[in-house]
């Protein structure tokens, strides 16, 4: 299998992205920590992406999409192969965005949010592409501050940014509320005036 990064910067693209990123954010129901107490549905999708994708232009915002070919992955159980691919065969394997925050004291700055990889595709790096390509294009907008929030047992994902660089400034106990169950939210940031941790 093979993995591209693409950074979606012409809104003609969203609307073959929908199916596809909606189908990626079903993982909700099964319990992912994506914001949602239930997944989004399509137009919801659509106007998501296309927020992200005008910001794009503008330097608002950046979405990175992970295209996979040459699967030996099977689609996730009860979906169409046919429907999960794209015209070139190939398939969304996961996304992510950044946005610059809109208060204008806060405007250097970028909210990491929404990085999803379709379960058939997890565990084999591409969250840690899709992340450190965000990180870098923040980078190069210029970002100073980039921020995320996650909840707090998502202990996979908070172990990735942290292996990245990225710190925790911050955390509401009990905070996120999905049912009756409440989960700590956790605040990461990394700042990218200083040089990239990992050099
Ligand atoms: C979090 C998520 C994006 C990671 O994507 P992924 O493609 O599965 O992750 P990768 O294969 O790139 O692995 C990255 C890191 O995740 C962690 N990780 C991956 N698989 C793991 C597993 N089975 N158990 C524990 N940690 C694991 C490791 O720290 C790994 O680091 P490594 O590269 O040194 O091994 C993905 O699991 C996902 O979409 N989860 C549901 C949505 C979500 O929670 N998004 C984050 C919201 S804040």
């Amino acid at each position: 299998m093979s993995v591209v990064l693409k950074e979606v910067t012409d809104a003609a693209e969203i609307e073959a992205l929908v199916p596809h990123v909606y189908r990626i954010f079903q993982m909700v129901s099964r319990g992912a920590a994506l914001g949602w107490a239930v997944p989004p549905g399509p137009d919801e999708v659509r106007e998501l992406l296309t927020g992200v994708v005008e910001g794009a232009v503008t330097g608002e915002a950046a979405l990175l999409i992970a295209y996979a070919s040459g699967g030996d992955v099977p689609p996730p159980a009860g979906l169409d192969p046919l429907t999960t691919r794209l015209a070139d065969g190939s398939t969304v394997a996961g996304l992510g965005y950044w946005r610059r925050y809109s208060r204008q004291t806060h405007r250097p700055h970028a909210d990491l949010e929404r990085v999803a990889v379709a379960e058939a595709h997890q565990g084999r790096g591409i969250g840690r592409a899709l992340t450190e390509g965000l990180v870098a294009s923040a980078r190069k907008a210029g970002i100073e501050v980039l921020t995320l929030d996650a909840r707090g047992d998502n202990e996979r994902a908070l172990a990735l940014y942290r292996t990245l660089g990225f710190n925790e400034y911050g955390r509401l106990v009990d905070f996120v509320a999905v049912g009756h169950l409440r989960y700590d939210k956790v605040f990461y940031a990394i700042d990218l005036r200083r040089p990239w941790p990992r050099l």
